[in-house]
């Protein structure tokens, strides 16, 4: 769309940046507000994904609502409650189908609806091929680059285009006739924005690629890079986390399709539509995680970890993940080994508590790693452990954020050690809940967090010695100098809260930056 169309959003000659208090250096949930009401006028707010932000699920022969583990699903879902508008998802839960209206709609928060989720329903064929296959065998190891090789199925490359039409008759049906703005998560849905644009030219698309994106000499072995490429610049905007990882895709975009990028490199132009192309740090909701962090219930949870896996008076090392290859998870256990190896003096005083979420689980690399991680620690506790200490507690399944963050607060060093992620919202959250101010994060120079977070020990996962080095320095930090780091952590995040993505994103989109 031409910057005078986008502009005609608004009626208002207002920018985003007079729309904020005076010298506030901090987004809020009401600037947020004033900017879309400022500038989306009668726009009809339309988000998508993949994974769904609730989900109806049979427990007992009763109906539960869960939110799943999904930082993407996390750090919208507060935007839209603030917001409001359509979340068109795949239906996912057994009891998805039960809680919808004919419209496929049910309102949510449940607690609290603030918005409408309106479900797509999927065969298992098709979740089948296009999620496990397409989206998670094909683009998910080709994104991120850990050395797992992409299975380049036909069939599953055609699942993935036949779902991404589904999921245009939905939203073109949500956005009928009247002016809307569809914001599209992930990399479940390159082809979703061109497949838009051929049917309404009216809509403002913009979509958010949550993961990396690798160099173009990667790419290039992507056999359906040009209709993929393609697909993409449908958008008016197409954000990515870094700028590194922007500048990957136009140097994708000028090796492998017919675009012509402007003098910056970053507005790029295929048959008279331009794609802005832009760096969008995504974050989480600081206030919300710091309140958290301070209640009664994460102090509950907490006494509860500490009973369960017997933590009175030990030094806990923790990590929070999704099994997932990406993660780092056998690297940072073998670390903690060598820590114990290396450090007699901390046996039977440290435990490493490892959450992990199970994910994907019909990939057969998924099922190898849970099998790796129980193997090691078994050997761990096996090697090192007594009559009254257990150095690993592996809790494997779904925990809800109080006790998330309990484990948060526990910890005297927590670890992300992803081999390459896009953003980590866990290490965020850690930060943003260390409202006593202590607590040492070590991060992985690999994770775009780090970018942010240089206040945190980074490292190089794939360093075993390196990563147990870093669990030493945490573990003998002047208490000074963790207050220190912290503080800086916690001011960083406060500014580049989930608000100032958002905000930022959006005045992209309807070029007031
Ligand atoms: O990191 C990419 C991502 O899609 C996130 O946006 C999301 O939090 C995570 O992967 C979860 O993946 P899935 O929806 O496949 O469980």
């Amino acid at each position: 769309m031409p910057a005078t169309a986008l502009l005609a959003v608004s009626s208002s000659s207002k920018v985003a940046g007079t729309l904020r208090s005076a010298g506030s250096s901090v987004w809020t949930k009401d600037e947020l507000i004033a900017l879309v009401r400022e500038q989306l006028l009668g726009h009809k707010l339309i988000l998508v994904s993949n994974r769904e932000p609730y989900v109806h699920r049979w427990v007992d022969g009763r109906i539960e609502v869960q939110q799943p583990a999904s930082g993407m699903a996390a750090a919208l879902d507060p935007i839209l409650r603030v917001c409001g508008g359509v979340w068109i998802a795949h239906g996912a839960g057994d009891a998805d189908r039960e809680t919808v209206n004919e419209r496929n709609e049910v309102c949510v928060p449940p607690f609290d609806p603030k918005y409408t989720l309106r479900r797509v329903w999927l065969t298992e064929q098709q979740e089948h091929d296009y999620y496990y296959g397409c989206s998670n065998q094909i683009i998910w190891p080709l994104c991120h680059v850990v050395f797992t090789r992409p299975l380049f199925e036909q069939r599953y490359w055609d699942a993935y285009r036949e779902v991404n039409q589904l999921f245009a008759d939905a939203v073109l049906d949500e956005a009928a006739d009247q002016p809307a703005l569809v914001f599209i998560q992930d990399y479940h849905f390159a082809l979703l924005p061109r497949m838009l644009k051929e049917r309404n030219p009216n809509l403002i698309v913009a979509q958010f690629w949550h993961i990396p994106w690798p160099t173009a000499e990667i790419f290039r072995v992507f056999p359906w890079g040009e209709e993929m490429l393609d697909g993409m610049l449908g958008n008016d905007l197409m954000g990515f986390h870094l700028r590194y990882h922007s500048r990957n895709f136009a140097d994708s975009v000028r090796m492998g399709i017919e675009a012509r990028a402007d003098q910056t490199g970053f507005d790029l132009t295929r048959n008279g539509h331009t794609t802005l192309v832009r760096a969008f740090p995504i974050s989480i909701d600081f206030e919300e995680f710091s309140a958290l962090g301070d209640s009664a219930e994460v102090a509950a949870e907490r006494e509860n970890w500490v009973r369960e896996l017997k933590l009175e008076g030990k030094l806990v090392g923790a990590g929070i993940d999704r099994i997932d290859y990406t993660k780092g998870i056998p690297e940072r256990l073998r670390a903690f080994n060598r820590l114990l190896e290396r450090s007699p003096e901390y046996r039977e005083r440290l435990v490493f508590v490892q959450i992990g979420v199970p994910s994907r689980g019909e990939i057969p690399d998924y099922h190898a790693l849970d099998d790796e991680i129980t193997n090691l620690v078994r050997e761990i506790n096996k090697r090192w452990g007594t009559r009254t200490w257990k150095p690993v507690a592996l809790c494997k399944g779904q925990y809800n954020a109080a006790e998330m963050v309990a484990l948060h607060r526990l910890a005297n060093f927590f670890v992300v050690s992803s081999l390459h992620d896009g953003m980590n919202l866990v290490a965020k959250e850690f930060a943003a809940s260390r409202t006593d101010g202590d607590g040492v994060l070590v991060l992985s120079r690999f994770a775009g967090a780090a970018r942010e977070m240089s206040q945190a020990l980074l490292v190089n996962p794939f360093a075993v010695e390196e990563l147990a080095t870093a669990y030493r320095t945490a573990l003998e930090m002047p208490e000074e100098e963790r207050r220190r780091r912290m503080r800086k952590l916690r001011t960083t995040l406060k500014q580049n809260n989930i608000y100032r993505w958002a905000s930022e994103l959006l005045s992209a989109l309807l070029r007031l930056e």
